[in-house]
């Protein structure tokens, strides 16, 4: 297994790219099995999920290539298996996205059911509720979702929980259904409106995305379409906060600060200096120390969780006590009990954590548990006196795109070091 030795102590500075987000990415591409002719995406991030949900595809029989520039071209004509198996779902749950399109382009799907994972239960109750709600027949067994129906029919679907990937499974499903769908409830998330805007490029009708009230008409057919992804906000959001927590000034490129707002906020209540354009983001910290800030986790437009185990760092050795209260998932402080073995103060009750920032803290040996926890994690290593080895750092390169070469290219001292011997 891999692992990332980072030797802390050194200011950021420079310019880097942020890639596409692997949030919008991966519905996007379950999205594709819509399409009666050819779809190209471009943009794509080159990361392990995303090749996950490329694989969950290929395996059921769809065309699916990918040039070095992670162009993505895919034909679903061919689609000849409706299954997603085990062996791919354990790794990812995201795959729980191709449930709504299989069933409205082809009436079938099993999907293994997702099981807990490191942040909590997560359940897919309002996936299947609103399939049903929409006609199919949902059967759960042998740890299989197993789904059938004629076509799916438009209704109105009130999400008893904002949920991101129900909504965009339902979404999906809708844009195919027989008649109007109304989804109230829905998920806010800028990965919605790159959804919505991806099936409208294919023929689809859907009007209110990036409100809590989606509205689709159903039609009878999509068609192939160009698509770009926008740009991974978490990953932008994990940059900026790189650069707050060493001291340090960056620039990134393909960023949009309008989909970071309220964290944004949180980093100018730090002390940090921000300006934006349309495509970029320019932080600085002027090599100040940063301020506590508090912060309450809930979806979009609210602080996002997936900026919890960032934010949690920066207040590790920021000036003051800042507060972190996770709303979304039970049991989301894992990376916590790891940077208190790096020195950090704080005191965790329930789903709020107290941390009183101290002036240092200590490189350490360090376990990543999810994908986010580990950003917090090697965040920590940067600003940490002597050395840091993240280790299973798989949960990284689920989400963040070559994050080595990234932060060295920022002046990080930071290596992979490669289980493979030889
Ligand atoms: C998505 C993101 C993830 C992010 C999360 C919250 C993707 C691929 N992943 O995950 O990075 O951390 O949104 O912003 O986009 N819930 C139910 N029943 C359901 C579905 C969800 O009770 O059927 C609950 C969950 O347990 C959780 C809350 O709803 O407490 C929000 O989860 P949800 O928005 O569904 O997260 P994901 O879509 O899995």
């Amino acid at each position: 297994m891999d692992r990332l030795q980072i030797e802390g102590g050194v200011a950021l500075s420079g310019d880097v790219r942020i890639s596409g987000a692997k949030n919008a990415a991966l519905p996007i591409i379950a999205g594709t099995l819509l399409a009666d002719g050819p779809v190209t995406l471009g943009n794509v991030p080159h990361l392990h999920d995303v090749t996950t949900m490329i694989a969950l595809l290929g395996n059921m029989g769809v065309q699916i290539t990918v040039d070095d520039r992670m162009q993505v071209e895919v034909d679903a004509r061919t689609t000849s298996k409706f299954v997603a198996p085990y062996e791919l779902v354990k790794t990812m749950r995201a795959s729980i996205l191709v449930l709504g399109p299989l069933l409205a382009r082809f009436g079938h799907a099993e999907v293994s059911m997702p099981g807990g994972c490191a942040i909590g239960a997560r359940p897919v109750n309002l996936h299947v509720e609103g399939l049903r709600t929409m006609g199919a027949d949902i059967h759960v067994d042998h740890g299989f979702i197993r789904a059938t129906c004629k076509r799916l029919q438009g209704a109105r679907l009130v999400l008893e929980t904002v949920t991101v990937t129900g909504t965009e499974n339902l979404m999906i499903a809708a844009a195919l259904a027989q008649g109007e769908t109304v989804i109230e409830n829905a998920a806010r998330e800028p990965e919605i409106i790159d959804l919505a805007n991806f099936l409208i490029a294919m023929g689809a009708k859907i009007q209110g995305a990036g409100t809590d009230k989606i509205v689709i008409q159903g039609v009878e057919r999509l068609h192939g379409a160009h698509y770009e992804v926008m740009p991974d906000r978490i990953e932008a959001g994990t940059y900026l906060v790189a650069a707050a927590i060493t001291g340090g000034k960056v620039r990134l490129q393909n960023a949009r600060a309008d989909h970071l707002d309220a964290v944004l906020l949180k980093l100018k209540e730090a002390g940090a200096k921000i300006d934006s354009g349309a495509d970029w983001i320019e932080l600085d910290m002027q090599g100040r120390r940063p301020r506590s800030v508090d912060i309450r986790t809930a979806p979009y437009p609210a602080f996002p969780t997936d900026m919890q185990a960032q934010f949690a760092a920066l207040n590790s050795v920021a000036d003051g006590v800042g507060t972190v209260i996770e709303t979304i998932f039970e049991n989301r402080f894992m990376h916590m009990h790891e940077l208190q073995r790096m020195g950090a103060e704080m005191r965790i009750e329930g789903h709020s954590a107290i941390i009183r920032g101290v002036q240092q803290l200590t490189g350490a040996p360090v376990m990543a548990t999810d994908l986010r926890a580990s950003a917090g994690l090697v965040l920590a290593g940067l600003v940490a006196d002597g050395t840091t080895v993240v280790d299973r750092i798989y949960h990284i390169d689920r989400g963040y795109e070559r994050i080595e070469e990234k932060l060295a290219q920022l002046g990080a001292r930071i290596k992979r070091l490669s289980s493979r011997k030889g």
